[in-house]
């Protein structure tokens, strides 16, 4: 890969209860996890996980409740200490730098958005997302000016002024964005930042961050429990199960080939079509007149072109219609009406 990675995870355990480390040096990997809470009243939250993140990826870290997801994301700034394993950034590791390095790296480095927001209730807008700044010792004509210029960027213009109380939830989780963005992080994680806000607002909300990201181009840890926030937001989503890693790979990766039932569950009520591209559904042998078109450069799609915005050309023709690579140069197979519909089906 060109790209060095901005996160990697090695190993990484954490074990809750009094003796963690010899419970890990002395376990049994054949008992499960509420086996080894029943034997030894250890709570095995995150078993051996390991993934790498890139710079200016969103990585989403998705399971059920308990899966362990805030615990593993906790980690990566040490908020908690993992019992065993390698954490690096910018292929530093973590693991052992001093408290002083470690506030250093959380001030400059990292920020948070909250589930619940996380606000200070007697400080106004302004001066909720200007405290990064202000731990940090910028003066205040400077944390006042980049906390407006952010403030703009989350849409709150004109709102500097009102106490958090006098804002609505998505309009406080937007506070918690633009208090997050206001120390221009590299990193920023997300820890279910929507969950709390109603459906439509939410969805506002992700399309918001993901013009903003469009903008920033940071490094997101994006933690959910909804698999399709995490298709819509991610690059990569990494899916928890028991404290494991299930699988991990692209949305398209993840509905078109899950790993287990448990990742299958969760891609059932994915609309299919708007995730999978021609070139995960279409047909590899090509026919005569696929062949023909492709010759005239006649009707042919791109292999990532995602088969929802194929749907109209693809009703209207009858025949096959050529597929290529994605520099538009290699007939690489065909896609007709059948396959298209296929993949519109909630069974496919
Ligand atoms: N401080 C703690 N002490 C003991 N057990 C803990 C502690 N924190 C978390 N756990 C346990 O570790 C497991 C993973 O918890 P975690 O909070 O990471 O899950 P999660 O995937 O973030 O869940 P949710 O979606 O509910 O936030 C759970 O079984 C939880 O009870
Ligand atoms: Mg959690």
């Amino acid at each position: 890969m060109v790209d060095k990675a901005k996160i990697v995870c090695k190993n990484i355990w954490k074990i809750f209860g009094d003796n963690p480390s010899r419970i890990l040096s002395n376990l049994d990997q054949s008992l499960s996890r509420s086996e080894i809470q029943e034997n030894t009243g250890h709570v095995v939250a995150v078993k051996d996980v390991s993934f790498s993140i890139q710079k200016g990826e969103t990585f989403v870290v998705m399971g059920l409740s308990g899966s362990g997801k805030s615990t593993l994301v906790r980690c990566l700034s040490r908020l908690i200490e993992p019992t065993a394993g390698e954490i690096l950034i910018d292929e530093a590791n973590i693991i052992n730098i001093s408290s002083n390095e470690l506030t250093q790296m959380r001030r400059h480095k990292m920020s948070m958005v909250f589930q619940h927001f996380g606000l200070f209730p007697h400080r106004k807008v302004i001066e909720n997302i200007s405290y990064g700044l202000e731990i940090r010792g910028s003066n205040r004509s400077e944390r006042m000016d980049r906390a407006m210029e952010v403030l703009k960027l989350v849409g709150l213009d004109g709102w500097e002024n009102n106490y958090p109380r006098e804002l609505s939830g998505g309009m406080q989780q937007r506070v918690g964005l633009a208090r997050a963005l206001a120390v221009d992080p590299e990193i920023l994680i997300f820890d279910e930042p929507f969950s709390a806000l109603d459906p439509l607002i939410r969805r506002e909300m992700q399309d918001e961050l993901l013009n903003i990201q469009k903008l920033v181009k940071k490094t997101m840890v994006f933690i959910t429990h909804d698999f399709l926030e995490a298709i819509k937001m991610g690059d990569h989503i990494a899916i928890m199960k028991d404290g494991e890693i299930s699988q991990i790979g692209t949305p398209e990766e993840i509905v078109a080939n899950p790993a287990d039932q448990y990742v299958k569950d969760f891609t059932e009520d994915v609309p299919k079509y708007k995730v999978l591209s021609a070139g995960k559904v279409m047909r590899e042998a090509v026919g005569v007149n696929t062949k023909k078109l492709f010759k005239d450069r006649q009707h042919c799609v791109l292999e990532s072109d995602k088969i929802d915005q194929l749907i109209d050309l693809i009703s209207e023709t009858d025949t096959p219609v050529p597929v290529t690579s994605a520099n538009g140069k290699k007939l690489v197979g065909e896609i007709d009406r059948t396959i298209v519909m296929k993949a519109m089906s909630s069974r496919s």
